[in-house]
């Protein structure tokens, strides 16, 4: 899978319905600058898509991980971690590159050696498949949007809230959480879940996240078992 918008997944911010009458504007036959102009900008390349792709990288989000590795120090030689939702694979690459060993899950398995695949959902994989003892836990995980922001939020608060379980499950005393999060009105609680179980939790949204997105990642490092 190239380093497409198709692996952007987040929800826009802007009517779902204006944005699919733009674009379809593109499926009319006719083509041109005009036409171009229409394409909404999140159709387009951009700097990270094409940063992505010069790199080599499935995703333009490995920059969402690369920013909060630099600013966190996530990422050890010799440490594991856990990546759920890691197709097409460009987190899990990223922290094979680091050094990491890696256990992926996702729906379909990454064409990248050197990790072990779990082809499966996350809400039907048990911890004790994970491993144990993980000094980094990371979740990119995002359903399928159906433009419904209410409906995406749910669904996604869903797959977050499965991360923060197994990662609880598995993580060693003093390990990092970085999940995904689809803003809306079970966030505050989500967030209020995963500050009690860590040192210190922030609420970023990486560079890489599109302004438009309503998507926002919290890093909580410092595990703290019960
Ligand atoms: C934004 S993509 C992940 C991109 C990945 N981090 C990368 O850099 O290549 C979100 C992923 O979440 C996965 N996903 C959605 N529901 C899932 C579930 N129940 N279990 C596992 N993965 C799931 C999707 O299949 C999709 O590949």
């Amino acid at each position: 899978m190239e380093a497409s918008e198709g692996s952007e997944d987040s929800p826009d911010r802007a009517s779902h319905t204006s944005a699919r009458t733009h674009y379809d504007a593109t499926s009319t036959g006719v083509t041109g600058p005009a036409i171009q102009a229409r394409v909404p900008p999140y159709k387009r390349p951009d700097h990270f898509t094409k940063k992505a792709k010069a790199q080599g990288y499935a995703a333009r989000s490995v920059f969402k991980l690369e920013e909060l590795d630099q600013r966190f120090k996530l990422t050890r030689r010799g440490g594991k971690a856990v990546d759920l939702g890691c197709f097409p694979g460009s987190w899990s690459r990223y922290l094979l590159e680091r050094g990491m060993s890696v256990v992926g899950v996702d729906l379909q398995a990454p064409a990248l050696t050197g990790g072990t695949w779990i082809a499966r959902s996350a809400m039907e994989v048990e911890a004790v498949e994970l491993g144990r003892d993980i000094d980094l836990f990371v979740s990119d995980m995002a359903p399928n949007t159906s433009g419904d922001r209410f409906t995406d939020h749910a669904r996604q608060i869903r797959l977050a809230e499965r991360a923060l379980l197994l990662a609880l499950a598995t993580l060693r005393p003093g390990g990092a959480f970085v999940v995904k999060v689809f803003d809306g009105e079970d966030a505050p609680a989500y967030t209020r879940s995963v500050e009690s179980r860590f040192a210190q939790v922030k609420r970023v949204k990486p560079e890489a996240t599109r302004d438009r997105s309503v998507e926002f990642f919290l890093v909580g490092v410092g595990f703290r078992p019960e």
